[in-house]
C-alpha cells in the first residue's frame, strides 16, 4: 500500500475527500500523517477523528526554513512516505524538502495557473472578470503555485453568479479531481 502525506493548514476539505475516497475504495492508499503549520485548524480536528498521526508546529520555534523543513523530512522518512499531497497547505516548500522528495510533492490551486498564482486566487479571478473558472493539479516547485502541471478543470459561469457559488463550485471540483489524480500518481 503507498503511502500518502497531507499538508494543510486550515480547513482540510481536501484532506477530507481523500480520506472519504479512501473508504470508498476509490484511492488505494494510506494517508499515514497530516503535517500543519496551523494549531487548532480544523485539518488536525479531522486527523484525530480519523486517526491520523499528525505533525503540527509553529514556525517561529525553529530557527529557520530549513530547519523545521529538516523536522518535517525526517519524520516523512522514518513514516516512508511515497507522495507528498498539499492540501490548502499556505507556506512555501523549500530546498530541503523539495531536494529530498524531488518529484513526490504536489500541490492544488483554485485557478487555471499560471493565471491568478497566490492568495485569495478565487476572489483575484472574480474581481478581474473571468468567465471560465478552474483548479489546477500540479508538481511543487520552488516558487509559489509554479511546476509542472498535472490536471486542469473548469466550468463556464453563468451571468452575475455570485462568488459563493464559484467557491462552492470551484470546492466540488478540487474534491473531485485531487483523489483521481493521487491514484493515477501512484499507480505509475
Ligand atoms: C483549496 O481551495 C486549495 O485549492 C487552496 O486552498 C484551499 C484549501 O481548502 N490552495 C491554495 O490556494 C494554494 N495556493 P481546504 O483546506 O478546504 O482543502
Amino acid at each position: 500500500m503507498k503511502k500518502i502525506a497531507i499538508f494543510a493548514s486550515g480547513f482540510g476539505s481536501n484532506f477530507q475527500a481523500l480520506i472519504e475516497a479512501i473508504e470508498k475504495d476509490k484511492l488505494h492508499a494510506a494517508i499515514v500523517l497530516l503535517v500543519s503549520d496551523k494549531e487548532g485548524c480544523y485539518a488536525i480536528e479531522r486527523a484525530a477523528q480519523n486517526n491520523i498521526d499528525t505533525f503540527v508546529f509553529n514556525a517561529k520555534n525553529y530557527p529557520n526554513k530549513e530547519a523545521y523543513e529538516m523536522a518535517i523530512a525526517t519524520i516523512l522518512k522514518q513514516k516512508q512516505v511515497d507522495l507528498i499531497v498539499l492540501a490548502g497547505y499556505m507556506r512555501i516548500i523549500g530546498k530541503v524538502l523539495l531536494d529530498q522528495f524531488e518529484g513526490k510533492i504536489i500541490n492544488i490551486h483554485p485557478s487555471l495557473l499560471p493565471a491568478f498564482p497566490g492568495l485569495h486566487a478565487i476572489e483575484q479571478a472574480y474581481q478581474y472578470g473571468v468567465k471560465i473558472f478552474g483548479i489546477t493539479i500540479h508538481y511543487v516547485e520552488e516558487d509559489m503555485d509554479t511546476g509542472k502541471i498535472i490536471a486542469q478543470d473548469c466550468f463556464k459561469i453563468s451571468e452575475n453568479e455570485d462568488i459563493d457559488t464559484i467557491e462552492a463550485q470551484i470546492h466540488q471540483l478540487e474534491h473531485h479531481l485531487y483523489p483521481k489524480v493521487v491514484e493515477m500518481l501512484l499507480k505509475k
